[in-house]
């Protein structure tokens, strides 16, 4: 964990806090995410699972629903194709082996990516990996 930047270590220090507040009563797999946007903000997100199991939200989209809640955006008038930009995420678990993202996380990530960076890590160790290396050919609208 020490070959961090401290950009990344504090990613993975505020995944590590939100992933305290996961909602995992079924699985108690508690998960956090952190992410920064290119603008330097950071939003934090963990897992709320449901009844239903399916109803259940990972941590890393709800790192990503809180980013778009929540991001700065410029001023009006909004440019109608005005995205935040994820620069870097960190993932936090307990596991004994690091967990990636599921795959419907890694599409929902890269809708606001570019070239981020993905660090994955639990109390032990701490991984870094470009989010193409992760996720090379995410579905695309053609425009
Ligand atoms: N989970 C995440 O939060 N992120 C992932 O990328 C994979 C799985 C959560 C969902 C569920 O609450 C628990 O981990 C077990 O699958």
């Amino acid at each position: 964990m020490t070959d961090l930047t401290p950009d990344l270590r504090a990613l993975v220090a505020a995944a590590r806090a939100v992933r305290e507040r996961a909602y995992a009563p079924y699985s108690a797999f508690l998960v956090g995410a952190a992410l920064r946007t290119d603008g330097g903000e950071v939003f934090a997100g963990c897992n709320v699972e449901n009844a239903s199991y399916g109803g259940t939200i990972c941590a890393e989209r709800s790192a990503v629903l809180a980013m778009v809640a929540n991001a700065a955006r410029p001023n009006a008038p909004m440019p109608p194709r005005w995205r935040p930009r994820i620069a870097a995420v960190a993932v936090f678990t307990d596991a004994p082996t690091l967990a990636m993202p599921c795959g419907m996380c890694r599409q929902v990530l890269a809708e606001f990516e570019r070239d981020a960076l993905v660090v994955v890590a639990n109390p032990r160790q701490a991984r870094v990996l470009p989010f193409a290396e992760l996720f090379p050919e995410p579905f695309v609208l053609a425009e």
